[in-house]
Parts: structure tokens; C-alpha cells; sequence
């Protein structure tokens, strides 16, 4: 159940026993009634660390008691959050569960079919196999569109080093696909500044990497004409409007409230505990009057990994009591570690990713050495028993990117049956990034310098509301 869930079922709760005393009903019946509702409010506050108040829903940035960085996850909960995710089991983060603690909602089988109708594309594969799963509020950004109310794409990069790895592209990836299906704005924030708050970087270089990380992200094939690419360094003093929107989120969130989501300490720079305020800013058209004209109620649909969800439930939060409309959201699941599901590939563990810049020789190595096998320790018991697609990392990638349903459908049930052999597996992972890392090379090489700068320039961008 949902904290809203809890919440409702409260209220009726409370509305149960009203009607009960006021019926004069037996004792008996009435001192049960009570008990149920003391015992959901004991719930609330262990899923909300709130107490429950009539005509006071859950608060969104306050849902997750857990969440800070220095949660060790000693007691068996996942720890997602921006900077680390574990997961307790070999399959991976329990995403739903993270959904109830989160307070978001499942994409399901409803939501696929409107996006389907919405935008007459069938739904991407990340949609159809659950790698985006879980959302918050697309049913409003699909009811506005079909009334021809359009919205614009937001997303983002912390460019902390000059390559990327394979897993930044899940967001990019699927964001472009929405770009094309719904024909509709996009911006991208670099957010240079934290990447300078947070590692041991200088300015110049944390603004370089936003250049080298934006060739990279345009050659995921964004219209120019549709997409504004930005850094927080440089466009937080060109645009007042963008800075008067920092500075109204930072007068409505306390240290306290940071402290909750983030787990910052009092021994950090004052600098981090204000970025949050900056991630927020770009959910807000009024952020961006070179395109939307000083709009403030163009709604913002945000795709990205669940790790980066704290940042937007305090956006949320501060959202109405600013004036500015909530931004939606629509979250993916990791790109696991080579090394298995229990962590995401992060770019901060070489030995866990595959990067942009690989060669094909350096992805076979690491496939080849470090993907972890769900397949059994000798051949003869591979055979016998088969091998676990669940936490067969080469499997699991290919989950990602062999966009054939039917080919991925037979290789899990030939790994499964013991048919197909770790070694045969990871061959067909090889062939399949070997030409999908080579390929996005070339179209990087053709991005020159020029083409950033247009993406780069504040500008109207070109659609139609
Ligand atoms: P950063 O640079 O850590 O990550 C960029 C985007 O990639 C996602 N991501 C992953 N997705 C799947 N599997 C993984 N292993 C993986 N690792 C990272 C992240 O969720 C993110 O979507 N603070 C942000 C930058 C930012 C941003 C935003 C991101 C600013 N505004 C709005 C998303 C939306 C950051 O450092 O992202």
C-alpha cells in the first residue's frame, strides 16, 4: 500500500468510527473499530515518519525515513539514493518495494495502452520489459495532452568525468524516443556545479566534462531544433528568470528538510546543501521564457533512474507553494554493475562499467572477465540444471539493448534450460554492444564543436503548443 493508500484508508477509518458512536453501536464493535485505527496510525508513521492528521495528506519529500547516504542497508532495506544503490538480493533493488517507500506508482498495463493511444507508437521496449517502471502523475501530463495541452521533456547529466558508461544512456535513450513520439521540447541541465561541490574537481574541468558529456548525449540523435542543452555554470547567470526560481525554492525547504532527504551533515559545504534547489529549477517553464515565452504552466514530464527521485520529491513539495505546477516523472530501473545487480554501474568503479569510449577488444575483456554468470560451475551441470537468468548480468544487459523480443525470449529459455553456456551467452552480449558502442562512436565523432554550441544557445526552440 501506498502512504496515499494508508492515508485514505485512515480517513475512512476515522469516518468508520464517527458513524459508529454517533449510530450509538455495541462497545464491543465500536472499541474494535479504534483498535484498527490505532493500529493503521502506528503504520503511517512507520511508513511516512509522520503522524497522521486529518486533512493533511503525506507529504512527498518526507516519505522515505531511510533514504540518506548513510543508510548502510544493515537491515536488509535497499539504499537508493543519488549517490549509492545496493540492493540486499542477487536480483537486484526490490522495485516494488521501492515503489510503496517512494510513494510513486507502477506503470501498468493501463498506462502503456494511453501512451500507446497518446502518441500512436507502440510503447518502447524499456516500457513493454519494465526498465521504466514506475511514475509519478503521467496520467495527468496524458489527459492534458489529448485535450492538445502540451508538455516538455526535462533531464540531466552530473558531467564528473570526461566517458559516460553504457548505463548513462538508459535515460537518453528513452528520453529521445518521447521526444519523437510526442514532438515536444526538451532541456538538459549539466549540472557542472555539482560535480564541483561533490568531487575533488576543478571548475574548469567539471565545465570541459559538460561539453565532452554533451557530444555524447546529442549523438543519441536530439533535434536541435527541439533541444536545449545547458550548464549550470553558465546558465545560471545568463537567465534571471532561471536564478529567480532557485532562489524561491531555497526560501521554502529547510536544512532540516535536506538533512531528511539527502542525509547531508553539518560538516558539509554550504554549497551541496543548496544544489537541490538548482536540480529543481529546469521542472519550471518559467525557468526558460526563450522557450516558452514567460509560460509558467507548461507542465514537465522528468525521465530518469529512480536514483535521482529524492531531488524531485522535494521539488513536488515546494512545487504548489511556489505557484509552479509538480513535475512529472517517469522512473527507470539500474544498469547493473558488471559485477551483478546488487549495485548500478557507476562510473566512480571502472572495473563495474563499460564505457563510451571502449574499445571493442576492452568490452570483450570485460564481458568475458568480469560479467557475473548465472550459470552453473561446470558444463556437465549447466546442462543438468540450467542457468538463472535473474541475476546473469550478460543477460540482463541484453534485456536492455536486443530490442527482438522473440530473440531475447529464446535465449532465456535456452540459458534456462541449460541449452545455451555462459560462454556462448556472453558472445551474443559482446556482438550486440560491440556495434552499438562503435556506432555511437562515429556518431560522436561527427558532433563537432559547432553543433554543442548550437544545442548550447539560448534560443526558442521549435514546436507547436
Ligand atoms: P548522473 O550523471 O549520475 O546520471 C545521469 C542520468 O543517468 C541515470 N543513471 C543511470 N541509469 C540507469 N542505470 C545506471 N547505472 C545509471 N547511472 C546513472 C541517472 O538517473 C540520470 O538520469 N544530478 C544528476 C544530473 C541531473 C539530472 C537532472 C538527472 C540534473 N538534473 C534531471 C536526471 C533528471 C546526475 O548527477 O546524474
Amino acid at each position: 500500500m501506498s502512504p496515499m493508500e494508508l492515508y485514505e484508508k485512515l480517513n475512512a477509518q476515522g469516518d468508520k468510527v464517527r458513524s459508529l458512536k454517533s449510530a450509538k453501536a455495541e462497545k464491543a464493535e465500536i472499541d474494535a473499530a479504534i483498535q484498527l485505527l490505532l493500529k493503521l496510525k502506528v503504520n503511517y508513521k512507520q511508513m511516512t515518519g509522520q503522524d497522521y492528521k486529518a486533512g493533511c495528506p503525506p507529504s512527498e519529500n518526507l516519505i522515505v525515513s531511510n533514504n540518506g547516504p548513510t543508510a548502510d542497508g544493515s537491515d536488509g532495506e535497499d539504499v537508493v539514493d543519488p549517490w549509492n544503490v545496493s540492493a540486499s538480493s542477487a536480483k537486484g533493488v526490490d522495485y516494488d518495494k521501492l515503489i510503496v517507500r517512494f510513494g510513486s506508482s507502477k506503470i501498468d498495463k493501463e498506462l502503456l495502452d494511453r501512451i500507446e493511444k497518446a502518441s500512436g507508437q507502440r510503447p518502447h521496449h524499456f516500457l513493454r520489459r519494465g526498465i521504466f517502471f514506475s511514475h509519478r502523475d503521467m496520467h495527468q501530463i496524458l489527459d492534458a495532452y489529448e485535450k492538445h495541452k502540451s508538455f516538455y521533456l526535462y533531464t540531466g547529466r552530473g558531467p564528473s568525468s570526461e566517458a559516460m558508461h553504457v548505463g548513462h544512456l538508459i535515460p537518453f535513450i528513452f528520453t529521445k524516443w518521447l521526444q519523437d513520439a510526442f514532438d515536444i521540447p526538451l532541456v538538459i541541465q549539466m549540472t557542472d556545479d555539482e560535480k564541483y561541490l561533490w568531487k575533488d574537481l576543478t571548475l574548469e574541468e567539471c565545465h570541459r566534462f559538460t561539453v565532452e558529456n554533451a557530444k555524447d548525449i546529442i549523438a543519441c540523435g536530439f533535434d536541435v531544433k527541439k533541444t536545449f542543452i545547458f550548464s549550470d555554470l553558465d546558465y545560471m547567470g545568463a537567465s534571471p528568470e532561471f536564478y529567480r526560481n532557485v532562489v524561491k525554492t531555497q526560501k521554502h525547504v529547510t536544512f532540516n528538510q535536506v538533512k531528511g532527504i539527502f542525509g547531508f551533515t553539518d560538516s558539509d559545504c554550504i554549497g551541496k546543501i543548496s544544489f537541490p534547489a538548482i536540480q529543481a529549477a529546469p521542472s519550471f517553464s518559467s525557468s526558460f521564457p526563450q522557450i516558452f515565452g514567460g509560460k509558467k504552466d507548461v507542465p514537465c514530464l522528468i525521465p530518469c533512474a529512480i536514483d535521482q527521485d529524492p531531488y524531485f520529491r522535494m521539488t513536488r513539495d515546494v512545487a504548489p507553494r511556489i505557484g509552479l505546477l509538480k513535475p512529472a516523472l517517469m522512473h527507470s530501473t539500474f544498469f547493473p554493475a558488471l559485477q551483478g545487480a546488487q549495485t548500478k554501474m557507476s562510473a566512480s568503479d571502472p572495473n563495474s562499467s563499460i564505457f563510451l569510449t571502449d574499445t571493442p577488444k576492452q568490452i570483450k575483456n570485460k564481458i568475458n572477465k568480469h560479467a557475473f554468470s548465472g550459470g552453473k560451475d561446470t558444463v556437465e551441470e549447466h546442462r543438468k540444471y540450467g542457468g538463472n537468468t535473474e541475476v546473469d548480468v550478460s543477460f540482463l544487459y541484453l534485456t536492455f539493448f536486443l530490442e527482438d523480443d522473440e530473440k531475447l525470449e529464446k535465449i532465456r529459455e535456452d540459458y534456462t534450460s541449460g541449452a545455451l553456456l555462459t560462454g556462448e551467452l556472453k558472445k551474443i552480449l559482446i556482438e550486440t554492444l560491440q556495434p552499438m558502442i562503435a556506432q555511437h562512436q562515429e556518431r560522436r565523432k561527427q558532433v563537432t564543436d559547432e553543433i554543442v554550441q548550437q544545442f548550447m544557445t539560448p534560443r526558442p526552440l521549435n514546436f507547436k503548443f
